[in-house]
């Protein structure tokens, strides 16, 4: 069974041409598209199953769509992080207006700074990149959160050419990683992951989420949906390019718990 059962996702903002867009492009452009990019993704994830909450979007957060920065969630307990960019912080009290009924929340505390972009739940461990909006100060506070509930915390450097973890890899099914080689060092995933390389001009397309056989992907990245499709996965792509165009992929749309 599918982990994804119930999700939390946020609207486009009219303003989304502001969204901070540093790595994978220079902005959106349409901002209409982005929306019918978002509504064609939550109808996605509704066709697989997931019951999903839809949260007021906000003008005043350009990025507000891009919800999975703001808490980190296991086994019915979320962690709110501390965002990893300034102009995204006053996001979070929307997120946690969302789930507080749903999940125990504790929060973390200065100097720890995480966009939860840059967490993969993956098996019995978080996988948390360190990167420019994420430091090791909070992939302590996620261990000492997590590790109660009987998980460890595998922390994997992010290169300064990359926004998240989560931007350049995915765990699309139990045990699997697809990434692009040259974004990470030779023992940068857990040894027990089966990882699969794409090549580098299709890093986008590392960004994926799984139900179980089926597996949601960006369209246009022909070599990751051949790589998935090879290990026998039906993928499902849908048109990100102006939700790409604001430094965001499949995963940053939602949050899972
Ligand atoms: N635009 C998403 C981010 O920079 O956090």
């Amino acid at each position: 069974m599918s982990e994804h059962k119930r999700a939390i996702v946020r609207g486009v903002a009219d303003t989304f041409d502001q969204a901070v867009a540093v790595y994978f492009g220079t902005g959106p452009s349409d901002v209409d598209e982005a929306k019918r990019q978002h509504d064609t993704y939550v109808a996605s994830l509704r066709k697989f199953g997931v019951e999903v909450k839809e949260l007021p979007t906000d003008n005043d957060y350009p990025d507000c769509c891009f919800v999975e920065d703001q808490v980190v969630v296991c086994d019915g307990k979320g962690l709110l992080t501390i965002s990893g960019h300034d102009t995204r912080k006053g996001e979070q009290d929307v997120v946690k207006a969302g789930l507080e009924s749903e999940l125990e929340l504790s929060r973390m505390t200065q100097p720890a700074r995480m966009d939860g972009g840059d967490v993969i739940k993956f098996g019995d461990k978080y996988l948390v990149g360190i990167s420019t909006r994420t430091n090791r100060e909070a992939a302590q506070q996620l261990r000492d959160f997590v590790t109660p509930m009987g998980y460890t915390v595998h922390e994997i450097p992010i290169p300064s050419n990359a926004l998240h973890l989560k931007s350049i890899a995915s765990s699309p099914a139990p045990g699997l990683i697809l990434a692009p080689r040259v974004y990470f060092d030779e023992n940068s995933f857990p040894e027990d992951a089966e990882v699969i390389w794409v090549p580098e001009e299709e890093v986008y397309g590392a960004n994926t989420i799984g139900f179980d056989k089926d597996i949601l992907v960006a369209d246009g990245y022909p070599n990751a949906h051949k790589a998935l499709t090879d290990r026998g996965f039906n993928i499902h792509p849908i048109e990100m390019s102006q939700i790409r165009a604001g430094d965001g992929s499949l995963t940053c749309l939602s949050v899972f718990y």
